[in-house]
């Protein structure tokens, strides 16, 4: 069962899952009702792929999906979702460059109140070389050091969640050769 799979793998590691429940329905499709159309599309952190499945709901027929997922665990169960447009890498999203070169449009859940201010940094400024970075946090305060690297970053919040969250949207990105000194 999903939601007994996440609350294990959160008692496992906290900090890296960073939340006791899978997002809710009304979160994930926040998330992906931001896509706009975008066909080349990253997700970071999916876990047992409940943003995902809406994503995919949500891509054009010609779209692809990959997703970075750390905890091997989640990616068996990711595995398991039967769509030719979507890839799981089962590695750290700091090491997406590996695996992706170009993409319009990341989705991330990533926990980034529980990272340390270092990787926190290097991911938003990975993220600032994406057209459109959507992100999900449980706290409001995010907004300034996105603005450090989009022209226009928006915040939504959705109530019907455990707990309620926001959900940021940035897009057109500052300046990319600051992104890639700071993420490499
Ligand atoms: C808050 S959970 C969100 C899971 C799912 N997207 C959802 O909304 O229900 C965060 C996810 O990020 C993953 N994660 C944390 N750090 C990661 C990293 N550096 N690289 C890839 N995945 C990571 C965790 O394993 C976990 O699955």
């Amino acid at each position: 069962m999903r939601f007994m799979k996440f609350i294990r793998e959160f008692l496992k590691n906290p900090k890296q899952v960073g939340a006791v429940a899978e997002s809710s329905g009304f979160l994930a499709r926040k998330m992906a009702q931001q896509m706009g159309g975008a066909t080349n599309v990253v997700e970071f952190g999916p876990g047992t792929g409940s943003v995902t499945t809406e994503i995919l709901r949500h891509l054009p027929k010609n779209g692809k999906l990959t997703c970075f997922e750390i905890n091997s665990n989640f990616c068996e169960r990711l595995k398991s979702i039967k769509d030719s447009r979507l890839k799981v890498v089962n590695d750290d999203v700091q090491n997406c460059g590996k695996y992706v070169e170009q993409f319009d449009c990341i989705l991330s859940s990533l926990p980034l109140a529980t990272f340390g201010k270092s990787d926190r940094e290097k991911i938003i400024a990975l993220s600032s070389r994406s057209k459109t970075y959507i992100q999900f946090q449980y706290n409001p305060f995010l907004k300034p050091k996105l603005k450090q690297y989009f022209h226009d970053v928006k915040m939504k919040f959705v109530p019907l969640n455990i707990p309620p969250a926001f959900v940021y949207i940035s897009k057109n990105p500052k300046n990319a050769e600051l992104a890639n000194a700071i993420s490499k």
